[in-house]
């Protein structure tokens, strides 16, 4: 019998390991036979520790929220088919995952993460099969028409990105992940890690074919320790399945991949800082021009992509451009794995086609707060996105739609809050985090943010509030146009979001400026 137990962070913070070792101590104190197999997680972070067990015609049955206590009459549910009160089914059939559209999420939870034969069994290795009867210029193009963009926020079409590094003349070219996943609320870059790896490696390897790239780099934050230790698995077995390194499958076409450990800065999340920590430097801001696609990693012309962007290429060339592009709504195509977080139901990962609204998503998906108040605000994109009211919950999830009402999608992450939130605080913590995450590079951040958290325990204090108000404003001004990167730029969104939707908590009347 094969038991499966994830060993995602989120599942083994919540006591998976544990369980895994019951499960099999249970097991061989009945003298049965079983094998654990530790999976990803499937997303219903609700539910974890979930213990799933295979059926005799191949399907699956789970259990969960899993305590120590009920491992053994879990374990006898398991093995006789008797029913138990954490039993949810097949977990394919649960609601949560039934309306999913899941085309990067796929294989997680349900395959070995280390296993390349249970990879290529669940249709792995048919994107890189097909890019490699391609022409280069043919992959860049495929992705191009897909219109996948940036899933790392920015939302910058992937295959121009791609071709700007394709058209470059240089020695050696580099393809490098941005796998620095630092948002609040997000968690979906490790998910794909530590769950289905071989993905973004594929996905990077095809990166590396389409523009002629030998060398990659993974740049992992360092609180993700078992994400590390799931890619270095995986990249071992695609090298030795003869999937990366020289030949790959056989052809004429080489690719090496490497992971790097970041030293927990959340500025190196940003491109140009990640590339200087990955030359060994201080993570520091870079001035752009030049791109990283024209002068990169050690001055080379480099892709520089998010996790998400990277593992959505395996299913973009193996079912085609036009396969991906039907989904989603104007120019947001595909999916987006989208992570509900916070003070919610049922929080996890809900990967889903653009154009569901936030209130779907937030009070439909997440069953609304999980300490059942009424919900009053939710951050989407990070601590750099914007607060939105409920009365905003009809905004599409697309990026022009988010950008048309100030605020971004950024990552994908949505953090919930309940009427106990003091929005004024939320603005000081954003504008803190600025001060405390600024790489000093330029003024209008490294001063600003400092000065911000200072006018904002003015007005929380009730000082000059008025007064004050307008100098927030007039900062928040400086800081979104003056700052050199997203970390100075973005703060306003969050800061002055809370002012505009919710004054009230600042103990002034609605701003006249919007
Ligand atoms: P950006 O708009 O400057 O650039 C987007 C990407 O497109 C970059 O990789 C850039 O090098 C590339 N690019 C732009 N023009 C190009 C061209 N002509 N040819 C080739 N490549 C080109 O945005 P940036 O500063 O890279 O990212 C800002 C975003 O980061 C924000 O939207 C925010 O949501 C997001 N963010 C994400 C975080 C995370 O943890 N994932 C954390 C913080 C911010
Ligand atoms: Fe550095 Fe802040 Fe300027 Fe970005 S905005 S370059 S983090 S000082």
């Amino acid at each position: 019998t094969r038991f499966f137990v994830p060993r995602d962070s989120a599942a083994v913070a919540l006591g998976a390991d544990e369980i895994a070792d019951a499960l099999k101590a249970c097991a061989n104190s009945k003298g049965i036979d079983v094998r654990i197999v530790r999976t990803g997680s499937r997303g219903m972070h609700w539910l974890e520790p979930l213990v799933e067990v295979e059926t005799a015609d191949g399907g699956r049955l789970a259990f969960g929220p899993v305590d120590l206590a009920d491992v053994d009459s879990v374990f006898a549910a398991a093995t006789t088919g008797g029913s138990h009160r954490l039993a949810i089914g097949d977990p394919q059939d649960h609601p949560f995952i039934k309306g999913q559209t899941r085309l990067t999420f796929e294989r997680c939870g349900i395959i070995d993460p280390a296993s390349l034969d249970d990879y290529k069994a669940h249709g792995g290795y048919r994107g890189l099969a097909n890019a490699l009867k391609l022409e280069p210029q043919d992959i860049v193009a495929t992705v191009t028409q897909s219109g996948l963009r940036g899933r790392g926020g920015a939302g910058f079409p992937t295959g121009i990105k791609w071709d700007t590094v394709l058209k470059a003349r240089a020695d050696q070219k580099y393809i490098v992940c941005n796998a620095d996943e630092g948002d609040s609320g997000t968690f979906a870059d490790r998910m794909v890690m530590e769950g289905d790896p071989f993905l973004l490696i594929e996905g990077m390897t095809i990166a590396g074919i389409a523009v002629g790239a030998t060398q990659g780099y993974i740049y992992v934050r360092s609180e993700y320790p078992l994400a590390i230790d799931a890619l270095n698995t995986a990249i071992k077995a695609a090298e030795k399945g003869g999937a990366l390194g020289k030949a790959i499958m056989g052809s004429d076409k080489e690719f090496h991949l490497e992971v790097r450990v970041g030293a927990g800065a959340y500025v190196c999340g940003e491109e140009t800082a990640l590339l200087d920590s990955l030359e060994g430097k201080r993570g520091t801001v870079r001035a752009k021009p030049p791109l990283p696609a024209h002068k990169g990693l050690f001055g080379q012309p480099t892709v520089i992509n998010n996790v998400l962007s990277l593992a959505a290429v395996p299913t973009i060339l193996d079912k085609g451009a036009e396969f991906y592009r039907d989904f989603g709504m104007g120019r947001s195509r595909g999916t987006m794995p989208i992570q509900l977080a916070g003070n919610i139901k049922y929080g996890g990962l809900y990967e889903v086609a653009f154009g569901v609204t936030l209130g779907e998503l937030v009070n439909e998906i997440g069953g609304g707060t999980a300490s059942g108040r009424p919900v009053r605000a939710v951050q989407v994109g990070g601590p750099l996105g914007a607060y939105f009211p409920v009365s905003m919950f009809d905004t599409p999830f697309d990026y022009e739609a988010f950008a048309a009402k100030d605020g971004l999608i950024g990552h994908g992450g949505i953090v919930v809050f309940d009427d106990t939130v003091d929005m004024a605080r939320q603005a000081r913590f954003a504008m803190e985090f600025c001060a405390v995450e600024s790489c000093g590079k330029c003024t209008p951040c490294r001063v600003g943010s400092t000065r911000g958290v200072e006018v904002l325990d003015r007005i929380i204090r009730g000082e000059n509030r008025i007064e004050q108000t307008m100098l927030l404003e007039d900062l928040c001004h400086t800081l979104k146009f003056g700052s050199l990167c997203a970390l100075g730029g973005f703060t306003p969104y969050p800061v002055m979001s809370a002012l505009t939707h919710f004054p009230e908590d600042f103990g002034i009347t609605p701003p006249k400026h919007q």
